[in-house]
């Protein structure tokens, strides 16, 4: 096989604020029960961000890990791509903070939008930036404080999120296989008003709260994931079976089960983080990777399924060679 330029992750990192809290203590704030969380979720825990810790903060010390990993000085790195819904200010883009914090003076740095898809979108346009030589290395973060959009009046959503942050550097080599191999994304629009935060600059002039019509969201979710899937494995040449590991987007452990099921997937080689996370929107790919990486369940060689769905809707599906 002839060597081609791709995108192969170098480095993995991951930040969590240190304040972790239970579904038991939730419940000596919200109308609801840790059975109630776990049973629904699968969710056992979140972490919330302190004041003063912001997505850029968790975004960086994510990074830091990352480059540490990767064994590559920050100066090396040409490209910042930081996936958020929750950025520090509605400009500039968090990136940008990430870049000066790294004390880079110079590379190409800014945010995408995509909700619980952004890493996914991130690291998409990443890929075909390198891809295309506009750098060499990249940063590529999810990071979020869903903490501070949470509507902490309605147990139906403030008990399924949490903040977090994770990166990973990709780096531009020649390989015969290595690195991402295929990226797919989607949006579908008219589902706005299934998944959206109740506010906005150019409307409301006000951050606002998030808003969730869950049940519809799940029935969505099951099927654009197992389809998404099906459709980055078969632009990479693979089928479900050639699969190591499928690292998801962590929003239900019955959406993970269902979209493995479907897919005929083994549960087992689904890594799970959402029982200790919650649901981190953007953050919650990247997290999850990193946590299977060090605990040495992901190895080099694995073939990675990486997938996530939200509000837009969006979705979007990689195909890695790790
Ligand atoms: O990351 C973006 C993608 N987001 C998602 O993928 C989320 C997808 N949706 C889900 O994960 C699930 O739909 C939820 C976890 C949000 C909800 O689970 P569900 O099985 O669809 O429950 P439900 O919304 O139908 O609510 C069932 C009951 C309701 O009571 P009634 O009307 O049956 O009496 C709710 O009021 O559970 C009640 N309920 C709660 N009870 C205790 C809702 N939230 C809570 C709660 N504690 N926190």
């Amino acid at each position: 096989m002839s060597k081609v330029r791709r995108s192969v992750i170098t480095g993995t990192g991951a930040a969590l604020p240190p304040r972790r809290v239970t579904n038991a203590e939730l419940a000596e704030q919200v109308d609801t029960t840790d059975e109630w969380i776990v049973e629904r979720t699968g969710i056992r825990a979140r972490h919330i961000a302190a004041d003063g810790e912001t997505t850029a903060t968790l975004a960086t010390e994510a990074a830091k890990k990352a480059l540490a990993a990767a064994g590559i000085e920050a100066d090396q790195i040409g490209l910042i791509v930081l996936a958020t819904a929750t950025p520090d200010q509605t400009f500039p883009a968090s990136a940008t903070r990430v870049q000066t914090a790294l004390g880079i003076d110079d590379c190409i740095a800014f945010d995408v939008a995509a909700v619980c898809t952004g890493f996914l979108y991130a690291l998409s346009v990443a890929d075909n930036m390198l891809k295309g030589g506009m750098a060499d290395h990249a940063l590529v973060i999810g990071s979020e404080t869903f903490s501070r959009i949470l509507d902490w009046e309605d147990r139906a959503t403030c008990v399924l999120f949490g903040d977090g942050a994770g990166a990973l550097v990709l780096s531009a080599q020649q390989t015969d296989g290595q690195g991402v191999l295929a990226t797919r994304l989607h949006a579908d629009g008219r589902h706005n008003d299934l998944l959206y935060v109740d506010g906005g600059v150019s409307t409301t002039g006000t951050v606002g709260k998030l808003r969730m019509k869950g049940k519809e969201v799940f029935r969505h979710a099951v099927t654009n994931l197992a389809d998404v899937m099906g459709e980055v494995l078969g632009a990479a040449g693979h089928e479900p079976g050639d699969v190591d590991w499928v690292v998801p987007h962590q929003a239900n452990k019955r959406i993970l089960d269902a979209t493995a099921k479907k897919l005929g997937l083994d549960p087992a080689r689904v890594v799970v983080t959402v029982d200790q996370h919650a649901n981190t929107s953007a953050a919650s790919v990247p997290l999850a990777l990193d946590t299977a990486v060090r605990d040495g369940r992901i190895a080099r060689g694995d073939l990675l399924v990486l997938e996530a769905m939200g509000g837009g809707f969006t979705w979007g599906a990689a195909a890695v060679r790790y």
